[in-house]
């Protein structure tokens, strides 16, 4: 017999026909005439309820039966007279196809915290939580293909092995072949790589952008959407060594419409989860944060804030003048640290706040030199044309700019910063020929998974975390 999913089931209103349904076993319960199975096959966070009567069923068919085992069920569709549920499978025959002992399988209890979750992540996926936080986490995904090619960009893909430094922060993984143990060296002691796989040093992306920006400048407005690899010892709820990134770039866009797409394309996200997910939304709300969904309508409802940076920093000082204690200082030309930016997007504002003209020292090299004085806003030649969204419960959640377009500009700046971008003239091309006014922005996905879940850290909303001492499966 066919088998049909359990979200169809649970919907399904076709009483008094047969059905067969597959999944792994979440509790049995019951008495001497009746035996009730909790079935879930992951196609929703709900599950099936399978009655067993006892006296078409002998006791070793059902021994077997346990909390993680895995079953296949034929029986007649009902209407179910329990609360919470439409239907429920009467059962003709039950098939065992693995048993889970239950001395030794792991998710037996419930409750189990995520910390020793962490500890069998190759098994945390068959968790309430963890189904919730996977169905949303692909929900996001497609959100944000359906968002971008609904609004004319295309799909580019960059490359995930490369030779060039984006954010110049120098936390790259390398890539080599080399033979560790036996490492040949120049005569001042560097290592030589001209024998190495790609003949040069090559590490993992922390950025599609420089690439991206290529893509841009030919076919006017591309996004990427892949992993990206940041080697910062940071064991923080919000850092992983391996992310994913979603990284627009647009060609004749300026500041403006920087933050409106910015702003746009978060709240498309979080309507999609709102639409899209509410079964598990409910759950996480429930079980995890109880704020959680109003928090996301209230997103979605809410303009955010524009804020300058040299404006945040007056804030940030009038509040500390009125008793506010901070642990980091916060002069004009710090970069702020998150007990500043949580400051002000939750107790100052109360809501999203996109920073922007931030002092050029604290900032990548590509972005725009402001050129003039402007209220508020730049200050010539002292700061960019960088944003940072900042999220309630998150921090930083994207971080974009518009690009340098003059050549000399930029080359000053690569000079001033001393990078080395020998194996970079590629994208100095983009300056040299055909110029253009342009910018984009990175969206780490799991900083927006943190945000559309509730959970707190970010190790529990990615299926295999890789973070500092970490790299299991
Ligand atoms: O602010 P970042 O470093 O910006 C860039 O990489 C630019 N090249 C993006 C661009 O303009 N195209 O990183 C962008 C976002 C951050 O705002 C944050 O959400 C996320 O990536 N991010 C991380 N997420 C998880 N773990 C880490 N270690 C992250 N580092 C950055
Ligand atoms: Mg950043």
């Amino acid at each position: 017999m066919k088998r049909t999913v359990i979200i169809d089931a649970l919907k399904s209103t076709a009483f008094g026909e047969k059905i067969c349904v597959k999944g792994w076993v979440r509790s049995r319960r019951g008495n001497k005439n009746v035996s009730f199975i909790a079935l879930n096959d992951g196609s929703t966070i709900k599950n099936i309820q399978i009655v067993v009567d006892l006296q078409k069923f002998n006791e070793d068919e059902l021994k077997p039966i346990t909390t993680g085992s895995c079953i296949c069920c034929e029986g007649t569709l009902v209407e179910s007279m329990g609360q919470g549920q439409a239907s429920e499978i009467q059962a003709d025959s039950l098939h065992v196809y693995g048993t889970a002992d239950p001395e030794k399988y792991p998710l037996q209890k419930k409750g189990l915290s995520m910390e020793y979750l962490r500890t069998i992540a190759h098994l945390r996926p068959r968790t309430n939580t963890f189904g919730a936080v996977l169905r949303i986490r692909h929900n996001m995904a497609m959100a944000i293909h359906s968002y971008f090619h609904q609004h004319g960009y295309f799909y580019f893909h960059t490359p995930l092995i490369t030779a060039s430094d984006c954010e110049g922060a120098g936390q790259m993984f390398q890539v080599t072949t080399k033979n560790l143990y036996n490492l040949k060296k120049d005569d001042e002691g560097k290592i030589d790589y001209s024998d190495d796989f790609f003949g040069k040093q090559a590490s993992l992306t922390v950025s599609g952008q420089l690439e991206g920006e290529l893509g841009a400048t030919a076919l006017g407005k591309i996004y990427t959407f892949g992993p990206t690899f940041r080697a910062e010892n940071s064991n923080t709820p919000r850092h992983l060594a391996e992310f994913w990134m979603i990284e627009p770039e647009v060609a004749f866009m300026d500041l403006e419409e920087l933050m409106e797409l910015e702003e746009d394309f978060i709240k498309y996200c979080v309507r999609w989860a709102l639409d899209n997910c509410q079964d598990d939304l409910q759950f996480l709300n429930q079980f995890v944060d109880k704020g959680l969904i109003a928090r996301l309508e209230s997103v979605v409802n809410t303009e955010f804030v524009h804020l300058p940076y040299t404006k945040g920093i007056e804030i940030l000082q009038e509040a500390i003048k009125n008793g506010k204690k901070f642990e980091f200082p916060c002069e004009w030309g710090d970069d702020l640290s998150s007990e500043h930016e949580r400051f002000l997007v939750e107790e100052y504002f109360k809501k999203p706040v996109i920073m922007t003209n931030y002092p050029k020292a604290i900032k990548a090299f590509y972005m725009k030199i402001d050129e003039a004085e402007s209220g508020y806003a730049g200050k010539s030649g002292q700061t960019v044309q960088g944003t940072d969204v900042l999220f309630p419960q998150i921090g930083e959640i994207i971080g974009g700019s518009v690009r340098e377009e003059s050549y000399d500009k930029l080359l000053g700046e690569i000079e001033a910063r001393q990078i080395p971008m020998k194996d970079m003239e590629w994208y100095l091309d983009t300056r040299r020929f055909g110029s253009c006014p342009h910018a984009g922005f990175g969206l780490g996905f799991e900083r927006l998974m943190l945000f559309v879940t509730g959970m707190q850290n970010i190790r529990d909303v990615i299926p295999f975390p890789r973070t500092p001492n970490n790299c299991e499966f």
